[in-house]
């Protein structure tokens, strides 16, 4: 019997191109730069699986190039580069991969804060400038992290992840989420809820981890920053729309906020010029990028299109109902 036909936009990790030669008849994407579009549309018309990353968009146009298309796997937990009501309208199951790299995006979240605040990247420049003078009293004197408050926007399985690591830092942890977590996760984790309003009052750090929806773009607008203490600095390993970078970069010059730290950006891979300052640290969307949790990602991905041409249900399906109704 002729192997199913999958299209994946990346060559992936040799473990994950294991798991789907066995399978499938898969054709690779093996340049370095990401595919164009229409080449992915071209490469796509025949197949009946798309592996792809959040750099791909699987929408209505894409769906159409690919009229034999069973699943597209996204070899990323945020999905929102997948219009999952036009998969399921046209039968095909969409896939992410959550819970594989909640602890690596923990770690950078972290990264990220102790970089801003103890003023890493500034020293860094210094240090490798071939300018630094010696030691100084004053020289690049941050702000301690130890024993602040800890605000954390979004307390799903990163935020939580987060949250632990905190107490290692003696901080106060709050989070604000569309719903109350159970009594016993906010003991375990030492987390106690606000609204909104309120964390944003009272954390010396906020940490985002909500997913992009419609209801999460442009969360972080100026009036979030207006209501931060000047002495805060925000977090954001999520996705660069929660945060409006114009109102970012205004909060900034007016110095509402003492500090930003960006993993994710709103037009990726574009970077506000506003942002390019001192008191901001930006990275290029790494905050996953172990090479152990990449692995695990691809793997999963894998696994999700494996499942679906072997008669199992795919693990992590966006749109169960796919399976349901047929
Ligand atoms: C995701 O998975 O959504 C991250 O942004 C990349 O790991």
């Amino acid at each position: 019997m002729a192997k199913p036909k999958v299209f994946a936009t990346h060559r992936l990790f040799e473990p994950a191109r294991q798991i789907l030669q066995e399978v499938c008849d898969v054709e690779f994407w093996t340049k370095t730069d990401r595919p164009p579009r229409e080449e992915l549309l071209r490469s796509i018309k025949n197949k009946e699986a798309l592996i792809c990353l959040l750099t791909e968009k699987v929408n209505e146009q894409l769906l159409q190039a690919a009229p034999r298309l069973r699943i597209a796997s996204n070899v990323a937990v945020g999905f929102d580069n997948i219009d999952v009501a036009a998969c399921t309208a046209r039968g095909v199951v969409a896939t992410n991969t959550p819970g594989v790299l909640d602890e690596t995006t923990a770690d950078f979240a972290w990264t990220l804060l102790m970089a801003v605040a103890r003023r890493l990247g500034e020293g860094e420049a210094l240090a490798r400038s071939g300018n630094w003078k010696g030691w100084d009293l004053d020289q690049l004197v941050g702000t301690d992290v130890w024993g602040k408050t800890l605000g954390i926007v979004g307390f799903g399985r990163i935020g939580r992840a987060v949250a632990r690591r905190a107490s290692g830092f003696q901080m106060k942890v709050i989070y604000t989420d569309a719903q109350r977590v159970p009594e016993a996760v906010e003991k375990e984790l030492n987390a106690e809820f606000r609204e909104m309003n309120a964390l944003l009052a009272e954390s010396d750090f906020i940490s985002a981890h909500v997913p992009l929806l419609p209801e999460t773009r442009g969360l972080f607008d100026a009036a979030k920053f207006s209501r931060m203490k000047p002495t805060a600095f925000l977090i954001n390993t999520s996705r660069g729309p929660v945060v409006n970078e114009a109102a970012l970069v205004a909060a900034l010059e007016d110095n509402k906020i003492a500090g930003a730290a960006l993993d994710v950006h709103e037009n990726e891979p574009f970077i506000h010029p506003g942002l390019k300052r001192a008191n901001v640290v930006l990275a290029p969307h790494i905050a996953s990028a172990s090479l152990e949790t990449r692995t695990k990602m691809a793997c999963m991905a894998a696994e999700n299109v494996v499942a679906l041409f072997t008669g199992q249900r795919p693990r992590n399906m966006l749109n169960p109902e796919v399976l349901k109704a047929s």
